[in-house]
């Protein structure tokens, strides 16, 4: 994809699409205005005659408009002008996203951004275009054969400008060069999420991040089974037991900002298959855990993303990787295990191996003296439960952190929710065998995985992102979604203005 800034009168611009917004009420934004003049109120008829739905991101397609230069007009509604937020601007970008991802044109012209939003102004308006724009071209089609790719292969704008009626500025440009870069890392992101474990094993996940580091200017180093024990990571270790895949530890530095400038860390839960291990899962959707390494994949993704916008900040990314297999040498329920950190565990139940994985990753992390650290895992199904599949759970010890990510996360509209993470709910993890168990019981699930890892925390700022329900959708569209990668990467952005470079 490829992505220009343009001004100029709508009608004159040669383009195989132009995409004009519209409100419900038959009221035209000013580009949609101009356009509309070109073709003596054409527009505006169709509109009071109810051709277009009323209901933000419905379509309608002109084609050969007389008066207009471009072959074709895609109308998108943008709902009630009265209801006009954040939701309706970028349902009608994902309504003229896959419109222009299955158009014949090869270029198209967007004017959806210069439509004044209370609040938002017209960078962060350019910024979501580009990367909801960019988003939806996205396709997986690595594992089809040829003859299925070429099929498809034709179709879709490769070509978009956006169109502003204001003068062109750099800030501009940024803007869309942030919106751009962000996609392309949901675009990383999904591909790996999308990978079946038989592709995307730990040693993938590594040559990726090896092969990311060449691209950009990124160092990456990973750590091995035996450095690992080196380290006394006998809870990661103890879920790689079973699997005959080795267990790799992805350490990864960008440095964008000042040599001495603390970093943030960013942790990503990478089991790339969660069998359950001994406490084997049940058959039906086991599949959908090929997605376990969901968090791996958006550190690496904010990666690409935060090295192709060239943010002025120090970053690590830690991935502690493997499968969760229930191979004869599987640890067992029961079993009890030490971490980095000296604490004993009592692995109760097999299938809660997300933490036993993250708590080593936790205390490596303490190294770095990080400014603050955070963990991003498909760490529950109890997080589905209660939030369904809109927000990422959050949960932190320090509330000023996660009231940045909440902002942050409104901001990029990938959001988050928070959760409580008080002590009355720790005894839920006590054992009597080990420092602690690794299940707190039916209660309260996506609290006590956290109030687990708060155990491995207590050395910096930390905040927890459970992604369980947010990083791919089930059913029909079953795929991965990028997320947080949005989340992550307008955090940093956020962290890289503050610190004032
Ligand atoms: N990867 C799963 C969590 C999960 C399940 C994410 C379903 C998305 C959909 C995790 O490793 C797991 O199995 N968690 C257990 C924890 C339990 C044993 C305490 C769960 O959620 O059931
Ligand atoms: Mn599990
Ligand atoms: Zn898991």
């Amino acid at each position: 994809m490829e992505f220009t800034i343009k001004t100029g009168s709508p009608a004159k611009l040669k383009a195989g699409l132009l995409v004009l917004g519209a409100f419900a009420n038959g009221k035209l934004p000013a580009l949609t205005a101009a356009a509309d003049g070109a073709v003596e109120g054409r527009i505006a008829t169709l509109i009071k005659r109810g051709d277009l739905e009323e209901k933000a991101g419905s379509t309608l397609l002109l084609p050969d408009l007389p008066g207009l230069q471009a072959e074709r007009v895609l109308l998108v509604s943008l709902g009630k002008e009265d209801d006009f937020g954040d939701k309706p601007y970028r349902d009608a970008l994902g309504a003229a996203a896959k419109a222009l991802a299955s158009t014949p044109a090869k270029d198209a012209v967007v004017a959806l951004a210069d439509t004044e939003l209370d609040k938002r102004a017209l960078p962060w308006r350019l910024q979501q275009a580009a990367r909801i724009l960019a988003d939806g071209a996205y396709r997986f089609d690595a594992l089809k054969s040829e003859k299925d790719k070429k099929d498809k292969k034709h179709r879709g704008a490769k070509k978009l400008a956006l169109l502003v009626s204001s003068e062109l500025t750099a800030e501009l440009d940024t803007a869309v060069l942030r919106g751009h870069a962000i996609a392309s890392g949901m675009a990383l992101a999904k591909d790996l999420g999308n990978l079946p474990g038989n592709i995307c094993t730990p040693t993938h996940l590594a040559e990726t991040a090896q092969a990311l580091a060449k691209q950009h200017k990124l160092d990456v180093e990973v750590l091995e089974r035996e450095d690992m024990e080196k380290l006394g990571m006998g809870s990661f270790l103890s879920v790689a037991r079973g699997s005959h895949q080795p267990p790799k530890f992805i350490v990864m530095h960008y440095k964008g900002g000042k040599p001495k400038a603390k970093p943030v860390v960013l942790v990503g839960k990478g089991i790339t298959f969660d069998t359950g291990g001994i406490s084997l899962k049940p058959a039906a959707e086991m599949d959908e855990m090929k997605y376990d390494m969901c968090g791996a994949a958006s550190v690496l993704g904010t990666f690409k993303a935060v090295a192709q916008m060239g943010l002025p900040i120090n970053l690590v990314g830690l991935i502690p990787t493997t499968e969760n297999m229930p191979g004869g040498g599987a640890t067992k329920p029961g079993d009890v295990v030490t971490s980095m950190s000296g604490q004993t565990i009592e692995v109760l139940n097999t299938d809660a191996e997300g933490r036993l994985i993250l708590c080593d990753a936790l205390t490596y992390a303490e190294r770095f003296k990080p400014e603050c650290v955070i963990d991003i895992a498909t760490l529950t199904g109890a997080c589905v439960i209660a939030l369904g599949k809109i927000p990422s759970g959050l949960l932190a010890n320090d509330d000023e952190l996660a009231a940045e990510i909440l902002k942050r996360g409104n901001e990029s509209g990938d959001r988050a929710w928070q959760l409580p993470l008080w002590d009355e709910y720790q005894e839920l993890l006590k054992s009597n065998f080990a420092d602690m168990g690794n299940i707190g019981g039916r209660y309260a699930g996506t609290i006590t995985a956290a109030c687990f890892l708060s155990r491995f925390t207590k050395a910096y700022k930390w905040a927890h992102l459970d992604i369980a329900g947010t990083a791919w959708v089930s059913g029909d569209a079953k795929g991965a979604t990028g997320r947080p990668v949005p989340l992550l990467s307008e955090f940093l952005i956020g962290r890289a203005q503050s610190m004032g470079s």
